[in-house]
């Protein structure tokens, strides 16, 4: 995976109204809410101030998984962005967000599953199960970020498949259309990208499908309409703007191991005791901050997710 070193021009910049609401909303979900009696949130009475900005979800619920960590800005979360299908440096994706066309939306799912077929993303998606998650992002480059995602979780969608007792694995497919999505014209990486997760894995609460941040709809950049993310894994395993979803036997391929083996493994469990060969992985830089701060184990998820790999070499299985 290609590095680049963050330039200050590149995250100081100004926050933008969006995420100054969403603040104010956070703080008075904190004061008027607590612990468990609340189940769905009014969002539209607390964006009193939102003008014309596009509010896509109108409750949702508060996820015990939530990190109260500070958010990274809605404008750093949305423009620097690793999205190869629409280019290579930290900008591009949201520059050319534009060819990405994501309705209408549907994903198909096959392989060892009871239930295959297509659907359609609102069959796939349920708004009653929405949830805001707040969860780290830890990217194998070593930057971090702290995104208030909307989404579901996703062993619910998966079980709806009937995963027979061969299902193993499960691997993901982004969208492969070169047409429009101009880095997919170049071989940088095996198109369209995939990536794979063993089945507990993708069964684990945390592990979630997410359709929107801070409130509204995922912007494109960010892996529209429908992306994974696994808070506990580097990054590239989150994988963005999925059309198939196939339940294996064995181990599936992952467009990242296929470039680079011994860079990427299948696992690419957060551990800043496993170096990547090209760099250390035991500090990282949050996005929006100036020091570097220490990498957790298994990007701070440990106490949740540990017993997943009890008796592996981590080493070994990175
Ligand atoms: N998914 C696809 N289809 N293509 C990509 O290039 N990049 C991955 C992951 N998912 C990628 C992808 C990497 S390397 C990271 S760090 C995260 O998306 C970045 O997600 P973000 O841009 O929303 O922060």
């Amino acid at each position: 995976m290609l590095i680049k070193v963050v330039k200050k021009s590149d995250v100081n910049e100004h926050h933008v109204t969006d995420e100054s609401l969403y603040l104010n909303r956070r703080r008075f979900m904190q004061a008027s809410v607590s612990g468990a009696a609340i189940a769905a949130v009014p969002f539209m009475s607390l964006y009193p101030a939102a003008g014309n900005a596009k509010l896509e979800f109108n409750s949702l619920k508060k996820s015990k998984y939530s990190t109260d960590e500070e958010l990274t800005s809605f404008d750093d979360i949305t423009r620097y962005n690793n999205f190869y299908e629409l280019g290579l440096k930290k900008g591009d994706p949201k520059r050319n967000a534009h060819h990405l066309k994501v309705k209408p939306w549907a994903v198909k799912v096959e392989g060892e599953c009871e239930k295959p077929g297509e659907y359609g993303l609102e069959d796939l998606i349920l708004p009653s199960e929405h949830e805001e998650r707040i969860y780290r992002l830890r990217c194998v480059e070593a930057w971090s970020m702290v995104i208030p995602w909307v989404g579901v979780e996703l062993g619910g969608v998966l079980k709806r498949f009937h995963p027979t007792s061969k299902a193993k694995y499960v691997q993901f497919f982004t969208i492969y259309d070169p047409d429009n999505l101009p880095g997919q014209r170049r071989p940088v990486l095996e198109w369209p990208y995939r990536e794979g997760l063993r089945i507990d894995e993708a069964m684990h609460p945390l592990c979630i499908l997410a359709v929107g941040l801070y409130g509204k709809e995922l912007p494109n950049q960010n892996g529209a309409p429908l992306r994974l993310v696994v808070p506990w894994k580097y990054g590239f395993k989150s994988i963005k703007s999925i059309v198939r979803i196939r339940f294996t036997e064995k181990q599936p391929a992952t467009s990242w191991n296929l470039a680079g083996p011994r860079e990427y493994g299948f696992y690419s469990n957060v551990n800043p005791e496993v170096d990547h060969p090209r760099w250390s992985q035991k500090k990282e830089r949050r996005i929006g901050e100036v020091f570097k701060r220490n990498t957790l184990m298994f990007n701070g998820y440990a106490d949740q997710v540990a017993s997943l790999y009890e008796s592996m070499d981590l080493a070994k299985y990175y």
